[in-house]
């Protein structure tokens, strides 16, 4: 919108402070989306091919967690880098084709739609079971799931059963809508703290300085940031170290220890 002009006032991008996506998206999403797959299906992640569709920081603290409970996590990328994070990270990393074929539990995480579509739902084995985690309904291509079945019934509270023409049936969860919200209850308090807590302090700073902002997208700043894991280490009775005034002095330089 900056980009196009039609923003109508300063925004502050609190998703992209590091106390909000390294710990909602990772460690928040990481856990409820498992308990909301858990909720609604009451299956044993243990031996599964688990698809995990986008290795941001949501499908990063997804495939992790999924590995810890015993599945065999495989991850599906656009970034290249990423990509390569995910094999370095130990995942198998295929094309959403190729996983399509093998996959028992999808997860899409991408903020992206049309993400599962027609020609992934066609290759899928019976009893796939699909999920979203991302951002609205549209990361399945649901309309897409129905044109191809000729049957679907609701089996269970978040689960719809798709009967496909060949008679496959692939399973939607809590209909393509954010499953750890739809069948679990959303992230815990203890890490949400730090994403209220940056809008919170970024009000106090639109207070304060939001006059003097163009209509443009601004990051949280540092010093809120810092500040947001200062306190949250507190809150958790953890202190750590400080520099010296030598070590901030070394670090700095450059005359000393090359
Ligand atoms: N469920 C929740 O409670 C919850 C919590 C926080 C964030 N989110 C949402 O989850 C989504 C992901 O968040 P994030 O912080 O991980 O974002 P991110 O930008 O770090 O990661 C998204 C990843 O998806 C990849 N991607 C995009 N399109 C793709 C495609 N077609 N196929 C494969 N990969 C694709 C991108 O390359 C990127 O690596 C966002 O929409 C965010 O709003 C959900």
């Amino acid at each position: 919108m900056a980009k196009d002009k039609v923003l109508a006032y300063p925004i502050i991008a609190v998703n992209d402070a590091n106390t909000k996506h390294l710990f909602d998206n990772r460690y928040g999403t990481g856990q409820s989306t498992v308990d909301g797959i858990l909720r609604a299906t009451n299956i044993l992640i243990s031996g599964l091919n688990f698809v995990v569709v986008g290795y941001g920081w949501c499908g990063r603290g997804l495939a992790i967690r999924a590995k810890g409970a015993g599945a065999k996590v495989i991850v599906c990328e656009v970034d290249p880098l990423r990509a390569l994070e995910a094999v370095m990270d130990g995942y198998q990393v295929m094309s959403l084709k190729e996983a399509a074929k093998i996959g028992d539990v999808f997860v899409t995480v991408t903020g992206d739609k049309n993400v599962i579509t027609k020609s992934h739902f066609q290759k899928m084995k019976d009893g796939a079971i699909v999920a979203n985690s991302g951002h609205f309904n549209v990361e399945i291509d649901i309309p897409s799931l129905e044109a191809l079945s000729q049957k679907k019934r609701k089996i269970k509270e978040f689960v719809e059963e798709y009967t496909l023409d060949d008679g496959r049936k692939i399973f939607l969860l809590g209909e393509g809508r954010l499953i750890n919200l739809a069948a679990a209850e959303g992230h815990p308090a203890v890490v949400m703290d730090m994403s209220f807590a940056n809008q919170a302090m970024s009000v106090l700073f639109l207070l304060d300085k939001g006059k003097k902002l163009e209509k443009q997208v601004y990051p949280v700043p540092k010093e809120i940031d810092d500040e947001i894991a200062r306190m949250k280490l507190k809150t958790m009775g953890i202190s750590i170290d400080k520099l010296t005034a030598e070590q901030r002095k070394y670090l700095a330089g450059w005359e000393e220890g090359t």
